[in-house]
């Protein structure tokens, strides 16, 4: 059997609950998943259930009330640059160019000596050699997000955390930089972890769908998707997935008390 690059049993966490700090609200309950070397899987859920936390938690950003977060044989504990994180901003420092806020995590880990030429690499991996001297109000949104994983790949992460990287992204620009985040994985093999809201984007990108029940956080069902690569968006077999995803989120996430109680009687 192959040995996990990530594995997550049992994972539980809660926060203060907004409306009375001394009482803790679940947010995460019982995550168990796997992900193998190099897979690629989406995360999807309603607004609120826990996918970030889930994120920041594998990160090691924050601590949870009970389960395990391991990557290979070693438990996680703390932030580590094997561990990188993308966020839908993407948080360039406005004062450093381009070369500069890629090197950023290698200067701050005193290895830019050593790595200097690997700068370079990563640069021209997400196509910004000729912008190594221009600074972030400079570039488009595809372009500053493209910095943003560079700075994350260039520590050689096992596990690559994207949370809604291209959430903010226009629609054209978000489907070239699909491809250009699946050219980068496939260059790499990071492990990668990517939470969307777009369901096409989940199965264009994905090796399986992982689909979250509304707070508290609960793995509700993992989609496996086999079609090839490179995926035709307008397929019928892609179609036929996109069609069976939105109507399991619609019970997933837009469900109240009273439609499940419709759905359940309707269905007895
Ligand atoms: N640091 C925090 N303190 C208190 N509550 C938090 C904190 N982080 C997240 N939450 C709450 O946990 C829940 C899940 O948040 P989040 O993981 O951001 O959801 P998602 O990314 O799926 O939209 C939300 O109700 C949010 O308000
Ligand atoms: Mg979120």
């Amino acid at each position: 059997m192959v040995t996990p690059s990530l594995r997550l049993r049992e994972v539980t966490k809660s926060f203060p609950a907004p409306d009375d700090p001394l009482r803790q609200r679940l947010v995460l309950d019982g995550i168990t998943i796997s992900l193998t070397t190099g897979e690629l899987v989406s995360l999807v859920g309603p607004s609120g259930c826990g996918k970030s936390t889930l994120l920041r938690l594998i990160a090691g950003l924050e601590v949870p009330d009970s389960g395990e977060l391991m990557i290979g044989s070693e438990a996680i504990t703390g932030p580590s640059a094997e561990r990188g994180l993308v966020f839908q901003d993407p948080n360039l420092f406005p004062w450093l160019t381009v070369r500069r806020n890629i090197e950023a995590g290698l200067v701050a880990r005193g290895l830019l000596q050593e790595r200097r030429d690997d700068v370079g690499e990563f640069m021209s991996l997400v196509g910004l050699e000729a912008f190594g001297n221009a600074y972030p109000h400079h570039l488009s949104g595809g372009m500053a997000q493209r910095v943003a994983l560079a700075r994350a790949l260039i520590n050689h992460p096992k596990v690559l955390l994207l949370d809604e990287p291209l959430g903010a992204l226009d629609a054209f620009t978000r489907m070239r930089m699909q491809d250009e985040v699946l050219r980068l994985w496939s260059a790499r093999r990071s492990t990668t972890l990517l939470v969307t809201h777009d369901i096409d984007e989940a199965i264009y990108m994905s090796d399986r769908i992982v689909i979250m029940t509304a707070r508290p956080g609960t793995i509700d069902r993992i989609i496996p998707v086999t079609l090839d690569r490179p995926r035709d968006r307008s397929s019928s077999e892609f179609l036929q997935l996109r069609g069976e995803i939105l109507e399991l989120l619609h019970f997933a996430g837009g469900a109240t008390p009273e439609t499940i109680l419709t759905a359940r009687v309707a269905s007895a």
